[in-house]
């Protein structure tokens, strides 16, 4: 059978009471994107003909995330939480013209690669049910796995129905199923006489078992395959993602000395000879290009890094920072939705918010854009070659002209022509001997 006769069904209606939380388990984020984003991408790697995410009533940011992952994604909603085995059913009515194969995916299982689901659909050639199954250090309570004298998958049993024979069992089950187009008749035959009064995805390998269906177990790595129920899990997750994503920025030609302490979101686009120091961070939405330097304690969401930059140490990109190349943006600096021509610099202690700099402007120490008086934001724009002086305020909306120079302290708020020298601050004075005199007086009179 063809790839893309492929449907998708992502299981994302639980709950998640072990998370101890007012939002869904799997709007939860790992590595700057929520955990259901993982699994949508990896589901879109397989190409499949269809996707249909399962939720349950309430949780229509689910929804909004897939949609955004994949346009086409069709949303069904599980009335209440009666097992995984009625959430695929609460799929069936999407799916009800689909002719092919099946892939049953758990929005809580975000570290499945594409490549392991490829193995998973592939046992479908000589299989009716494929589950993914592994052997961790601590079986926990996953689903224990029967498997016969000759390899096939006699069984799945849930922890909590398993007796301590069966718990003693070592291969477990991770979730992850692939059926062929007997899933939906196989589903009506589900019972929920079980510990948990649940329908059970899992009971249909006894069911095809019974019908002399053969059933497969292909074995994954306890790394991708580990299920997130809590906040200790998602921590996990974490940790092994991070690890992945560390080694992929090696692999793009990223030197990083401590990089236990760099942290990449999922979708971080690196080029190559990056330097990146100690304590860094990036949220998502991330690119930088070749030959840039990201010094130790910056913050970095949302932002295009142009080549031959040096950031921080102690910067602040937030999103829409678009460094066009050859930018300098040194510590303290704090740069929102702000494009800097090439090789435009702030070196310390500026806020760039709103703002348009042209090429090689140069943004002194404490410069700061006013650009919000409580109720809308308001653009500065900074033509090229200008200089802007230490401490400088400049109250949006506002333009400095090409070339122009603002000297030290100024605080403007009109805008200046070209290759003008604009400053707002009192006149210099000076009273020579003043000081001396004051002194002489205070110490004749005891006060
Ligand atoms: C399930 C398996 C277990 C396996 C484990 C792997 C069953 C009966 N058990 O147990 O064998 O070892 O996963 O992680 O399938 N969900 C719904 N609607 C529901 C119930 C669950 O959409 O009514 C979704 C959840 O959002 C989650 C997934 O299904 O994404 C798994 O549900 P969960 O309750 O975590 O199953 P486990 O008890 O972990
Ligand atoms: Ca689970």
């Amino acid at each position: 059978m063809k790839k893309s006769d492929l449907a998708v069904i992502v299981l994302a209606a639980g709950k998640g009471t072990r998370m101890k939380s007012d939002k869904p388990k799997v709007m939860h984020q790992l590595a700057g994107w929520p955990m259901v984003n993982h699994v949508l991408h990896t589901a879109k790697a397989l190409s499949p003909k269809r996707v249909v995410v399962v939720i349950s009533a309430g949780m229509e940011e689910i929804a909004v995330a897939a949609r955004n992952i994949i346009p086409e994604v069709e949303i069904a909603v599980q009335k209440e939480q009666r097992g995984t085995g009625d959430a695929v059913k609460a799929a069936e009515a999407a799916l009800k013209d689909h002719k092919g194969n099946y892939l049953v995916l758990y929005a809580d299982t975000p570290l499945i690669t594409s490549k392991t689901l490829e193995k998973l659909v592939a046992a479908l050639d000589n299989n009716t049910v494929a589950i993914l199954g592994m052997k961790p250090a601590d079986p926990l309570q996953y689903g224990r796995l029967k498997v016969k004298a000759d390899g096939a998958l006699e069984a799945i049993i849930e922890y909590k129905d398993a007796t301590a024979a069966e718990r003693k069992i070592g291969l477990v089950n991770a979730g992850m199923m692939a059926v062929g187009p007997e899933l939906f008749p196989y589903l009506k035959e589900l019972k929920a006489n079980n510990a948990q009064k649940e329908y059970y995805l899992t009971d249909l390998v006894a069911i095809a078992n019974k019908k002399k269906k053969r059933c497969a177990v292909v074995e994954g790595g306890e790394e991708e395959l580990s299920g997130i129920n809590s906040r200790a899990e998602l921590a996990q997750a974490e940790a092994m993602l991070q690890k992945r994503l560390r080694q992929k920025a090696f692999e793009c030609g990223v030197t990083m000395v401590a990089p236990e302490t760099v942290f990449f979101a999922a979708d971080t686009k690196l080029g190559r000879d990056i330097v990146i120091q100690p304590n860094v961070y990036f949220g998502p939405g991330v690119e930088i290009e070749n030959d840039v330097e990201i010094r130790s304690f910056s913050h970095i969401e949302g932002a295009y890094i142009g080549k031959h930059c040096i950031i921080g140490p102690f910067a602040r990109l937030r999103p829409g920072a678009y460094l066009s190349g050859n930018n300098k943006i040194g510590n303290f600096v704090e740069v929102k939705q702000a494009t800097l021509g090439n090789g435009a610099q702030a070196s310390h202690l500026s806020y760039l918010g709103d703002a348009k700099i042209g090429r090689d402007v140069n943004i002194g120490a404490g410069t700061v854009t006013c650009n919000y008086d409580g109720y809308s934001k308001y653009e500065t724009r900074i033509e090229d070659d200008a200089f802007i002086g230490s401490n400088t305020s400049l109250v949006a909306p506002v333009t400095v002209g090409e070339g122009s120079i603002i000297g030290a302290g100024s605080t403007i708020t009109q805008s200046v022509g070209a290759d003008s020298l604009a400053l707002t601050r009192p006149l210099h004075i000076e009273k020579s001997g003043w000081a001396k005199e004051f002194r002489a007086q205070k110490r004749k009179k005891p006060s």
